[in-house]
């Protein structure tokens, strides 16, 4: 994993940003997965920003969408389908029809999280796939004790990430108990996966994604495995990192080829 810690939230969307824009240079085609929160706020706006400059091209990309919450319609304001027109597919070029989210109102769930697995093979895979991190150390939305091999499916939110997210909805009760999201094998099969994290809050997770033991208990920390994941956080999000500056030794001392 390459660990790469920039001095504020700023920094690291933009770092984010300047991945994006490669890999779209070197692969216009390229399958993107996508993901909500407030962690890639930032870079979507780097992204709109750059589509504005017509530094980045998103017109033959495809994109998918991490997770959904179940009985949400796309536009209910909470869905994460309005999230992502709302924060970034409005302002990129890419076309709607490119852009998939799963479904939080198909009928049949199983069934249509295994459409989402079949259309994500159909078009050759995930080449880069982002990710912010719960301050549990989930993914998408695998909370601890998924299947690190697991695939799209139904999951139940914990407490604390129902707590978490209340600041969308306005109280914790509002908050939907169920969410399809992509699963930790589907996430791993990315060809390459790009995780991003900002602030206190979420150091205690990094470290443990980073440092600790690979447990379902910590999904995030399966990515320990992948050959081709960068993570970029920033000082606050780096706070309880033992190697910290081993990290930044490595970055300082990269040939620039072997970077992310
Ligand atoms: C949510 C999303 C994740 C996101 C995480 C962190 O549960 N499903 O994709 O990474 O929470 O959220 P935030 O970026 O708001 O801290």
């Amino acid at each position: 994993m390459e660990v790469i810690i920039k001095p504020d939230a700023d920094a690291v969307s933009k770092e984010a940003a300047r991945l994006f824009q490669r890999q779209l240079a070197r692969q216009p085609a390229s399958v993107l997965g996508l993901a909500t929160g407030s962690t890639p706020l930032g870079l979507y706006r780097e992204l709109a920003a750059m589509t504005q400059a017509g530094q980045i091209d998103f017109s033959r990309a495809r994109s998918f969408n991490l997770d959904e919450y179940v009985g949400l319609s796309p536009d209910h304001p909470m869905s994460y389908r309005a999230f992502m027109r709302e924060h970034l597919f409005t302002h990129i070029d890419i076309p709607p029809e490119n852009t998939r989210l799963p479904d939080g109102l198909a009928p049949d769930v199983a069934r249509h999280c295994a459409e989402y697995e079949e259309a994500i093979r159909a078009v050759g895979g995930i080449d880069l796939q982002l990710l912010g991190i719960g301050t549990d150390g989930h993914i998408g939305f695998n909370e601890p004790s998924s299947s690190l091999s697991s695939r799209t499916r139904l999951k139940t939110l914990t407490p604390r990430t129902i707590a978490d997210n209340a600041r969308f909805f306005g109280s914790e009760d509002k908050v939907p108990r169920h969410v399809i999201t992509m699963g930790v094998g589907t996430i791993m099969e990315a060809r390459s996966v790009l995780v991003l994290a900002m602030g206190a809050s979420k150091a205690h997770a990094v470290a443990a994604m980073v440092e600790g033991p690979i447990m379902a208990d910590v999904p995030a920390s399966i990515l320990q495995m992948h050959r081709f994941c960068a993570l970029i956080i920033d000082e606050a999000a780096a706070g309880q990192l033992k190697r910290g500056d081993y990290y930044r030794w490595v970055f300082d001392h990269k040939p620039a080829w072997q970077r992310a």
